[in-house]
């Protein structure tokens, strides 16, 4: 059969409209920072925290169970320790055309610094190059046990959207805190610190995390749990009115069993899961809820 064939003319002008599209994926994919979800946040996102947990085949074998959940209109992030990225991530690539495309993958912590004399620490471009697109910053564990302060994490978190990498800043108060009546100063003010230098329009979510309700089976009750998130919306937004749609997740002991019951809350827009994020059956079950909710 004779090839098709493409006039001088037409020729010029597909290349001129070809040349055009290269030029604006390139403004695009330069200008607006990405999160895995395609460049803009899914209407529910459910993070697994798998912290210091898990052995590669487990990691494996819950990655497998998780691909077929991925969908559209709901992001799921992964966060596995560093050194289980490369497998998650090549694991992943392998569940092309069946989700694995769709779920995205975070590193626990990144350093204030490009690079240099850090010992045992991880760099954003290390984490970006390993194929991530978001890193949690100042989860209430690396602020207990690693002493970061708010001021610390607002610079790992300008250094990480330097590179590309959508934070999780999280926050939350303790026991005594909220006891004392001070959760929502506390909250107020960690969230103000950690994002000193984070620029208007820059992409991040804000995971509320209450310290007494990590790992403990404890849940911050549903009204505490609106007010909290509609309070850092509020601050979110007086700190910029370009940061009024950030995504505000809650965290601490999110199990199938409440899961609904929180997602039903104004201003939650997800949930940073821990224990349950290692239990295939429980996570899926989470998710379930939240895209039923999407
Ligand atoms: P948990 O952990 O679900 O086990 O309470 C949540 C977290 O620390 O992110």
């Amino acid at each position: 059969m004779k090839p098709r064939c493409i006039q001088p003319g037409n020729g010029t002008r597909m290349q001129y409209c070809l040349a055009m599209l290269a030029l604006i994926w390139y403004v695009f994919k330069t200008t607006i920072p990405s999160n895995g979800f395609g460049n803009r946040f899914a209407s529910m996102i459910i993070a697994g925290n798998w912290k210091m947990n898990l052995t590669r085949q487990e990691a494996v074998a819950l990655t497998t169970a998780v691909i077929p959940a991925a969908s559209d209109n709901l992001g799921i992030i992964l966060f596995p320790p560093s050194i289980l990225i490369d497998t998650v991530r090549d694991h992943l690539a392998s569940g092309n055309g069946n989700g694995g495309e769709g779920i995205a993958l975070g590193g626990q912590d990144s350093h204030a610094a490009a690079s240099g004399p850090h010992t045992g620490d991880i760099a954003a471009p290390m984490l970006r190059e390993a194929g991530c697109t978001w890193v949690l910053l100042g989860h209430s564990e690396r602020r207990a046990d690693h002493g970061e302060t708010s001021a610390m994490v607002a610079a790992k978190a300008v250094q990480a959207i330097a590179h590309d990498l959508a934070p999780m800043i999280c926050v939350g108060e303790s026991l005594d805190d909220r006891q004392s009546g001070r959760a929502g100063d506390v909250v107020e003010h960690q969230l103000r610190d950690s994002l000193t230098g984070v620029e208007p329009g820059a992409c991040f979510a804000i995971a509320y995390e209450p310290i007494w309700a990590i790992g403990t089976g404890k849940t911050a009750g549903s009204d505490d749990i609106a007010q909290m998130h509609g309070h850092i919306r509020s601050v979110l937004t007086s700190i910029n009115a370009d940061h009024a749609g950030v995504p505000i997740l809650y965290g601490g002991s999110v199990k199938p069993g409440n899961a609904g019951d929180i997602f039903d809350q104004q201003h939650v827009d997800g949930a940073l899961v821990g224990g349950a994020s290692l239990d295939a059956d429980q996570f899926l079950s989470i998710i379930r809820s939240a895209r039923s909710r999407a």
